[in-house]
């Protein structure tokens, strides 16, 4: 029997976080290469949790595995070893006595900004051979993705879990269309999002006129030109129907308040200090009826983007990064992160076309302007050629109300 090169070692993959279509994907493409390198393959559940007490660890060797399935076989949460405000106390002792106890000689953590900015300060003051592996639907985590478009660069994001959460935004916004145009209504939408208005943009792939991001803050003043636009876009449209999205994260001027802020869905937080939004698309749509006159009915999505299996494009970009994976395993280059170097589309997701981030670098990404179109309270053409790559085309029936009016016989 040939002996392969990593034999007699282990690698040891968790998933942290929020959870996204993409996850087992990813699981398993890092699973499958890491085993062709001659590695044992563990999994740790519950993100950094099934590294805490006795830990909580399963052998993925040589075990069936279903990458398109979504969600995450090994669990998730959001724990954080680190002290923080929920839980002062430190928990990497803990980390180390488990990586020690399970002889796991390297870690990819499959997560965003929080669980990977844990594992790099593992990496930093602990010397643990880390990876990262990036994930969100958010797709607010820095990844250094250029856009190419005209004579534009641009600095994108693109983040497995992102595209399938993506199509299915963009499905339920054309699905949701058929409803407004059947009642004449105003349809608010609410899409996850915190801080960056990424998935609320993918709404005007499936007919939303207009979109509210967190990164315009939405003052006394832009509200009064937002209330404008709405009765112009209602009236003006052949239907009279009209899709508002709007991130869960919006800062909203409250009148009562004389204040620009955002709605929590709960005063909790967790362990790396994030409260809990929602709510935000009722209170529009109730300030949209009552300024307006106007027939309005809110939509929150919810976990609907983050549920469901990984789409094509998902699954292809999360085995081209494993791939980068392979490259930087070999060269033992800890405490990186692969990535897409540039926007492409589905068959120019190749190892080619990946590069690898310092971890250091990775943090939260916002839109860039120049995909938001502050006048039209939408998103601008750049950004729908930056979701065409991902998404190519949504395809939903439209059709026509305007039939021949039908007058009562004379006498
Ligand atoms: O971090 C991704 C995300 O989907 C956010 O968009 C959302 O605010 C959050 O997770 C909700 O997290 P939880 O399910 O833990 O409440």
């Amino acid at each position: 029997m040939t002996r392969k090169l990593y034999s007699g070692k282990t690698l040891a993959i968790l998933t942290g976080g929020g959870d996204t279509p993409a996850l087992n994907s990813s699981i398993e493409s890092i699973r499958n290469r890491a085993s062709l390198l001659g590695y044992r393959v563990y999994g740790i559940r519950k993100g950094w949790k099934g590294l805490l007490g006795d830990g909580d660890i399963v052998d993925l060797s040589h075990q069936p595995y279903d990458g398109w399935y979504g969600g995450t076989a090994l669990l998730s949460s959001r724990t954080n070893p680190f002290p923080s405000k929920k839980n002062p106390e430190s928990r990497v002792p803990q980390v180390l006595r488990n990586l020690e106890r399970y002889g796991i000689d390297v870690l990819v953590t499959i997560g965003g900004d929080d669980t990977n900015g844990a594992a790099k300060r593992l990496y930093e003051t602990e010397g643990i051979p880390v990876i990262g592996f990036p994930k969100t639907i958010d797709n607010d985590l820095k990844t250094r993705t250029m856009h190419y478009v005209d004579d534009h660069i641009l600095e994108a994001v693109l983040c497995p879990g992102f595209p399938s959460a993506a199509k299915a935004i963009a499905e339920f916004t054309a699905n949701i269309k058929t409803t407004a145009e059947s009642h004449q209504r105003i349809m608010v939408m609410e899409v996850m999002g915190r801080d960056a208005g990424w998935l609320t943009g993918t709404t005007t792939f499936g007919g939303a006129t207009m979109a509210l991001v967190p990164e315009v803050h939405m003052t006394r003043e832009r509200k009064d030109l937002f209330f404008e636009l709405v009765k112009e876009n209602y009236m003006r449209h052949p239907k009279k129907a009209l899709i508002i999205a709007v991130s869960e994260g919006v800062r909203w001027y409250d009148e009562a308040k004389d204040k620009v802020d955002v709605v929590h869905a709960s005063s909790e937080t967790d362990e790396f200090g994030h409260p809990r939004f929602g709510g935000i698309s009722g209170i529009i749509a109730s300030e949209i009826t009552q300024k307006l006159g106007l027939e309005a009915r809110a939509q929150i999505t919810g976990y609907y983007p983050r549920a469901g299996q990984c789409r094509n494009y998902d699954r292809r970009l999360t085995q081209t990064l494993a791939d980068k994976v392979v490259e930087l395993l070999l060269n033992k280059d800890y405490g990186k992160m692969p990535v897409m170097k540039k926007i492409v589309p589905f068959q120019e997701l190749e190892e080619f076309n990946t590069s690898a981030i310092d971890m250091g670098d990775i943090g939260n990404q916002p839109l860039p302007i120049e995909y938001y179109d502050l006048d039209e309270f939408t998103f601008s053409d750049l950004y729908s050629d930056f979701l065409r790559n991902i998404l190519r085309e949504v395809h939903y029936h439209d059709f026509d109300t305007d039939f021949p009016v039908v007058l009562p016989k004379e006498g």
